[in-house]
């Protein structure tokens, strides 16, 4: 009996992968590949000047130049209330968010997603300490 509820639970949990929050928190599972690892974070921020920085700004101040015609605006990455994980940016990242910020899986690699993650974690490190 206790089997075939759990049988059915994870079942469920697949069937409803294609939803947003059930495929965030499957994400949140995952291991950071790349986590404390400086070169992972120098090519996070390859990675981000060349994908993130017109809208998220060059400094990821989320004042690039395309966001002033965007709503909501692009997330301001060095604010100090700005504390998420690299797992949950990195999910962002790959699944995008609302209607503006666009989903990269199949654009960046998985690789470079876990660097710009860090690297953004990075720099509000930086900015809480
Ligand atoms: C076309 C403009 C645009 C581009 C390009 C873009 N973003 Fe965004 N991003 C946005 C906007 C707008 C939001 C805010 C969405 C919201 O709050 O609903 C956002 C939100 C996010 C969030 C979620 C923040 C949070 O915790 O709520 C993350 C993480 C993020 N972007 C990272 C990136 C990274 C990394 C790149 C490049 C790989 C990137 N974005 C490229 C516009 C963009």
């Amino acid at each position: 009996m206790r089997a075939k509820r759990l049988i059915l639970v994870v079942g469920m949990v697949i069937a409803m992968a294609g939803c947003s929050h059930v495929r965030m928190g499957l994400f949140l599972l995952q291991d950071n590949p790349s986590e404390n690892d400086p070169d992972s974070v120098a090519r996070g921020r390859v990675a981000f000047a060349a994908n993130c920085a017109s809208c998220h700004g060059t400094n990821a101040d989320g004042a690039g130049a395309e966001a002033k015609d965007l709503t909501p605006k692009p997330t301001n990455f060095i604010a100090p209330s700005y504390t998420k994980t690299a797992a949950r940016i990195a999910a962002r990242i790959t699944y995008g968010k609302g209607d503006v910020m666009p989903a990269f899986d199949g654009t960046l690699t998985k690789a470079e997603i876990w660097d710009t993650a860090n690297y953004l974690r990075s720099l509000q490190k930086a900015g809480t300490e």
